[in-house]
């Protein structure tokens, strides 16, 4: 019961997406994450590649194969997401940022494994950069796509994010829905576009939340040219 589309819609564009979380070292054995399973970014790359486009798949550390006819680019920390991402973005037609990247990393980075004491311990975090809003003010005619995982206030916050980073779409997660959430193979979402457009999508598979997305970005590009 596996969900492939039979559009062939895409040809031609180019699109970066990025999937998973990222990984920031606290000393060389320990380190800070976070949930996401990757499954949604890498259900984007395949029916994105499988529509046609030309797919470059930036990832996070996750365990899922390279969906077939998609460039795949692995990455470890924000940082390097954010290096990869943008180099990869100045081509691209679409970008969509699936990944759940780290806000805040370790301000230093121990050398040695750290040692514990009797005492409660205390690690100073920095901030990351926002890989989304940068692009957001680097943006000409790129169609951005962006990701809002929420626990309350699903399209307020969502559409927050959509106007402060520059967005044209935006897919709101409630991760607190019955049959949604990280590690899950399926998926409840509400689509909120720039124009004020509200898609709600039904509890479906990633891959048929994916091709759903994908409609919507095609939308987009027809108004654009
Ligand atoms: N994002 C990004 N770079 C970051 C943090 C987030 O590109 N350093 C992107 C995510 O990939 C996602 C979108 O921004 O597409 C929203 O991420 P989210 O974590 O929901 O929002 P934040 O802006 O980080 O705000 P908060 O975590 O406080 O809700
Ligand atoms: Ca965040």
């Amino acid at each position: 019961t596996y969900f492939t589309s039979d559009r062939y819609d895409l040809e031609g564009k180019q699109i970066v997406i990025t999937a998973g979380p990222t990984r920031e070292a606290v000393d060389p054995v320990r380190y800070f994450t976070n949930y996401s399973s990757g499954k949604m970014g890498f259900a984007l790359a395949e029916q994105a590649a499988k529509r046609g486009a030309d797919v470059t798949l930036i990832a996070g550390p996750v365990s899922l194969p390279t969906p077939e006819n998609v460039k795949r680019i692995d990455v470890v920390t924000a940082d390097d997401m954010f290096q990869a991402v943008i180099k990869a973005a100045d081509l691209a037609d679409v970008v969509i940022k699936a990944a759940a990247v780290a806000d805040y990393r370790p301000a230093l980075v121990a050398t040695e494994k750290m040692k514990k004491s009797d005492d409660a311990m205390a690690i100073e975090m920095e901030r990351t950069k926002d890989i989304l809003w940068t692009l957001g003010q680097m943006k000409t005619n790129q169609i951005l796509v962006g990701f809002a995982a929420e626990s309350e206030r699903l399209d307020e916050y969502a559409k927050k994010k959509l106007e402060k980073k520059n967005l044209d779409l935006i897919c709101a997660n409630n991760i607190k829905a019955e049959g949604a959430g990280f590690d899950k193979d399926t998926n409840v979402m509400t689509l909120l576009r720039r124009d004020g457009e509200r898609v709600e999508l039904p509890l479906q598979s990633k891959h048929e939340a994916a091709n759903r997305i994908l409609d919507e970005v095609k939308r987009l590009d027809v108004n654009h040219t």
